[in-house]
């Protein structure tokens, strides 16, 4: 089972946008591959039309999203196109899924990810989401079982949250969003306490955890670059 911090394991697949050679195909991208359950069912139904509809977010966020279950390509493309055609939900509709959708019929990738956790089930994927750098590594590893659907806000919330601490260099605290205080790591933390260097702009609360602004303009300015 992948961890994070491991290069995210190889795979050629079938998806809905054609052959896949994974990560390869994506190196300088973001991507967050993430598996459903099964087609044609509710819960992953409002997962992708909300993902779906988010897609320039992410975009502009440089990350390819792709998803998987253990269905074949038939199935995929007639779930996606219903959705299109016939789903109105929560004031989205005509939503156009434009990200692949990985055939795994043979239970290849969902095996080799940890999707499979026979516990839960042992035909159907997890929702699993993997955060994967543009260097091929894993960087935040998400499940969620079968009856419960993810919070979307969240993934990107994860996903600008991983790019500002490799743009800062800093770590963020609890419920952080850009223009929150970020966290000043160690050394710098050092120097602030003693009060011969203070940073004007840090604020301490002890030895161990100070913190300082970065401005919400300042945060977005580089996310996706
Ligand atoms: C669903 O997506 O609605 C679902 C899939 C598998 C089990 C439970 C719910």
């Amino acid at each position: 089972m992948p961890r994070i911090g491991d290069m995210a394991p190889e795979f050629t697949a079938q998806t809905t946008q054609g052959t896949i050679n994974f990560p390869a195909d994506f190196k300088g991208k973001w991507v967050i591959l993430f598996s459903h359950p099964a087609d044609f069912t509710p819960v992953c139904t409002s997962e992708f039309m909300t993902f779906g509809s988010m897609q320039q977010e992410f975009d502009a966020l440089n990350c390819q999203l792709i998803g998987l279950s253990i269905d074949g390509l038939p199935s995929h493309i007639a779930w996606l196109r219903t959705i299109k055609d016939r789903i109105n939900w929560k004031g989205m509709k005509d939503v156009d899924v434009q990200f692949p959708l990985i055939d795994d019929i043979t239970m290849n990738v969902a095996k080799n990810y940890g999707m499979i956790q026979p516990g839960e089930s042992e035909t159907k994927a997890v929702r699993a989401v993997f955060f994967i750098d543009p260097k091929g590594v894993i960087r935040t590893i998400i499940y969620y079982p079968l009856a419960l659907g993810r919070n979307f806000d969240e993934i990107k919330r994860v996903l600008i949250g991983l790019q500002t601490i490799d743009n800062y260099g800093v770590a963020l605290p609890a419920d952080w969003r850009p223009g929150d205080e970020v966290i000043v790591p160690a050394p710098s933390t050092m120097k602030a306490v003693d009060k011969r260097v203070t940073d004007k702009d840090m604020h301490c609360y002890d030895w161990f955890f100070c913190t300082k602004k970065i401005s919400k303009e300042e945060v977005e300015s580089k996310l996706g670059k």
